[in-house]
């Protein structure tokens, strides 16, 4: 069992977990995930280690309470346990040997931008994060984050907190004034993401996205996250999640999200009820 030694809620659905669990600890590295099955009646769920503690042997997740399994982990309180915490999985994110970095969350990808900022900063690159929600009371890790980089820009889409725009109207802007990126790391919604690989493909700025966003059962069985690469069939949970933004076909991903979108929503209300 995988005790639960923190817990902080960040916003209205958003939940920060500290899970004590030192080998996977002594291993992780950003942009590897977990899987976890919170009793055994539970199904399997991928989540991106948001940070981890070698010291303490602790891994922190956060998760969105979007379903079943996330509502019945938010049930969970500081001393209870976890019956199944696996990981690291995935492959780590390449971020060595960049001078100026870009890095931006989309919402909930925040939590997955963050672990990266903080990582590429560490390692002496001057980084810029850029992160972007629909409006105030849905930021989350504002100090975390600020912590983590050297200049935040923070955008809403109702200019309810920060700049009002959308992350790639910073981006282009920082761009424009000549900031000289040699990396830019984009996390979030699909759409965000190709919009983000939208402004970096013509000026040549090598991209990075994480494709955590489509991964379901994380273990390279389901075929949820399956998308084209360059070409090729790939699947995000085991040759990624990260991949050259320039290579992901992001239309083909887009609308295959949508296949079980009607499903998807009546079941949350469902669950709801
Ligand atoms: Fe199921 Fe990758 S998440 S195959």
């Amino acid at each position: 069992m995988f005790q639960i030694v923190g817990k902080r809620k960040l916003n209205d659905s958003m939940t920060l977990m500290v899970v004590e669990a030192p080998f996977i600890a002594k291993k992780a590295k950003p942009g590897q995930f977990i899987i976890l099955r919170v009793d055994e009646h539970g199904e399997r769920i991928p989540l991106t280690i948001a940070d981890y503690d070698r010291k303490t042997g602790t891994i922190t997740i956060i998760y969105q309470v979007v379903g079943k399994t996330t509502m019945k982990l938010d049930q969970l309180q500081e001393g209870d346990a976890l019956l199944d915490f696996v990981g690291p999985l995935g492959k780590p994110s390449e971020l060595e040997g960049y001078h100026r970095a870009a890095v931006i969350g989309g919402g909930a990808g925040c939590a997955i931008a963050w672990p990266q900022a903080k990582a590429l900063h560490q390692m002496g690159t001057k980084v810029d994060m850029i992160a972007g929600f629909r409006n105030k009371d849905i930021i989350i890790l504002e100090d975390e984050m600020r912590a983590a980089c050297d200049n935040l820009y923070l955008m809403t889409d109702d200019g309810s907190n920060g700049h009002k725009g959308f992350v790639t109207s910073a981006l282009e802007e920082n761009i424009n004034n000549g900031a000289g990126y040699d990396l830019v790391v984009a996390i979030g919604p699909l759409v965000m993401m190709r919009a983000v690989v939208g402004v970096t493909k013509p000026k040549n700025i090598k991209t990075i996205v994480s494709m955590n966003p489509i991964m379901i059962d994380g273990t390279g069985m389901c075929g949820g996250c399956r998308l084209t690469v360059g070409g090729k069939t790939k699947f995000a949970c085991v040759d990624g999640p990260d991949f050259d933004g320039f290579e992901v076909d992001f239309d083909e991903t887009i609308r295959r999200s949508h296949t079980y979108y009607d499903e998807e929503r009546r079941m949350a209300r469902e669950e709801k009820c």
